[in-house]
C-alpha cells in the first residue's frame, strides 16, 4: 500500500524548515506542504492563547489539504496547543518538545539540562514538564533568548555581537553544570556552533529537529501511511506557502533549508 498524501508541516514563519530539512532526509520519498505564518511571526513574544488559536487556524487548513499527518515544527506553538489540537482533530498531530526532552534525558548523565527558548515556551514550562514526566530526578534550567530570534532573522548567526548576547543566555547555564542543552527553539541550530564554542564540547547540544523526524516516520510507518516510489527517483515534491511575502519567504528560508526554495505561495488562514 502507498499513501501519496502529504505530510503538514508548520512554523511562525522560516524556523521550522529546520524540522521539514530532517524530514525530508529521513523520508525522501513522502510529499510534504510546509506553511509559515510569516504575517504572524514572531509567536515566541505572543501570549499563549493567541498562539494556540493560530495553532487552530492553521491545523485545519493543512487538514483542508488533506495531509495525513501534521507536525507542528515551533516549539510556542507546541507549548500552547498540542495536547488541545490533538484532542481536537483526527489526523495524528506531532510537536517538537517531547522528542528533544526525550533525547535529553538519554544525553545527561550528571541528571542536568539546560532548556533554551522563546519567552513564551520558557513561561509555558513545557520541556521542564516533559522531561520530569521521563525522570523526576534531573534538574531542568530553563533560559528564555527573546535576542537570538531577531539577530538570526537578520542573518547574524555569528559573530561577536551574537556572541555577547549568547554568553548572557549561557552563563546561569555554565553556573549550573548543566551537560546537555535543548535548542528548544526553530531557529536555534543556526547558531549551534556558537552555543557549542561557548559551552564547551561536554555540553551535548539537542536539537528536536531529528528527533522528530524519526517519530514521524515512526507513525507514519505503524499506520501503514507511507508512500511507496514508483521508482528510486521519484522525490517527494516540497510545497511552501506562507502569509505574508513569498519572496522574502524564500530568500530567508533557503538559508534555513541550505538548498534554494522555488515557489512559494501566499496563503490565508484565517
Ligand atoms: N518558531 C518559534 C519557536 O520554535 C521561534 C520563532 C517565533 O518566536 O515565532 O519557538
Amino acid at each position: 500500500m502507498s499513501d501519496p498524501r502529504p505530510i503538514g508541516v508548520f512554523d511562525s514563519g522560516v524556523g521550522g524548515l529546520t524540522v521539514l530539512s530532517e524530514i525530508r532526509d529521513r523520508l525522501p520519498f513522502e510529499h510534504t506542504i510546509y506553511f509559515g505564518d510569516t504575517a504572524r511571526v514572531p509567536y515566541g513574544v505572543r501570549d499563549l492563547s493567541e498562539v494556540r488559536w493560530f495553532t487552530f487556524e492553521i491545523v485545519r487548513y493543512l487538514i483542508g489539504q488533506n495531509v495525513k499527518l501534521v507536525v507542528i515544527a515551533c516549539n510556542t506553538a507546541t507549548a500552547a496547543a498540542l495536547k488541545a489540537v490533538q484532542r481536537s482533530f483526527d489526523v495524528p498531530i506531532v510537536g517538537v518538545i517531547e522528542p528533544g526532552a526525550r533525547a535529553a534525558v538519554v544525553d545527561t548523565i550528571g541528571r542536568r539540562v539546560g532548556v533554551l527558548a522563546t519567552e513564551g515556551t520558557v513561561a509555558s514550562g513545557a520541556y521542564g514538564r516533559a522531561v520530569k514526566s521521563l525522570d523526576a530526578g534531573i534538574q531542568v534550567y530553563e533560559q528564555a533568548c527573546p535576542e537570538f530570534v531577531p539577530l538570526i532573522e537578520q542573518g547574524i548567526v555569528d559573530g561577536p555581537e551574537l556572541e555577547a548576547v549568547a554568553l548572557r543566555y549561557l552563563a546561569p547555564m555554565m553556573e549550573r553544570r548543566v551537560d546537555a542543552v535543548i535548542l528548544g527553539c526553530t531557529h536555534y541550530p543556526l547558531i549551534s556552533s556558537v552555543i557549542n564554542r561557548i559551552l564547551g564540547p561536554e555540553v551535548r547540544l539537542i536539537s528536536s529537529a531529528g528527533q522528530t523526524a524519526l517519530e514521524v516516520r515512526s507513525i507514519l510507518s505503524r499506520r501503514s501511511y507511507l508512500r511507496r516510489p514508483q521508482h528510486p527517483d521519484d522525490t517527494g515534491l516540497a510545497t511552501y506557502v506562507c502569509s505574508a511575502s513569498p519572496d522574502e519567504f524564500a530568500a530567508l528560508g533557503s538559508r534555513f533549508m541550505e538548498e534554494e526554495i522555488q515557489a512559494v505561495s501566499p496563503a490565508v488562514v484565517v
